[in-house]
């Protein structure tokens, strides 16, 4: 099984839409491995975003980022990756696919509410970023066989 990021940002937090978007991931059948709530660091921002450091939308996406606490989730299913970038839909609000989180709640590229891995290398980068060991919990899903075919585990 794969195991994704996703992180939800201050404009999340502030407009009261957490429960909403942990509810999505929930019952499309991921199952939560991981969560916290984090003020996150300048470093680690730097490190979390260091593709973008050329960009001219760096240093205010930064800014954005440290503005109030972000909840962190680490989500596991078959093809978690992919799943749960449909789920967020495309990086600006206003492209992005109704029924999307970005594109029901969000009408920005900025402030777009979510982020998530975009490919399973970086899924597993950021899951050392923004996890320790022990705040990953391996537990087992009684409704599981309802979830996933036998030709599927
Ligand atoms: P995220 O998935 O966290 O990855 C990089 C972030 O940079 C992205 O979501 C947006 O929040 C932000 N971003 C990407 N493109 C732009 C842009 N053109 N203008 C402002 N912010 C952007």
């Amino acid at each position: 099984m794969q195991r994704t990021v996703v992180l939800l940002k201050p404009d999340a937090l502030q407009r009261g839409l957490v429960g909403e978007i942990i509810h999505r991931f929930e019952r499309k059948g991921l199952k939560l491995v991981g969560l916290k709530m984090l003020k996150v660091s300048e470093t680690l921002l730097e490190e979390h975003y260091a593709h973008h450091k050329d960009k001219p939308f760096f240093k205010s996406l930064k800014k954005f980022m440290s503005s109030s606490p972000i909840v962190c989730m680490l989500w596991e299913g078959l093809d978690a990756v992919k799943v749960a970038r449909r789920i967020a839909g495309a990086t600006s609000g206003r492209e992005a696919e109704l029924g999307s989180i970005r594109g029901d709640f969000s009408m920005s590229t900025s402030a777009n509410i979510i982020h998530v891995s975009d490919s399973i290398d970086a899924a597993k980068e950021e899951e050392d970023r923004f996890f320790d060991r022990d705040e990953i919990f391996d537990w087992e899903r009684v409704v599981a066989p309802y979830l996933y075919g036998e030709d599927e585990k």
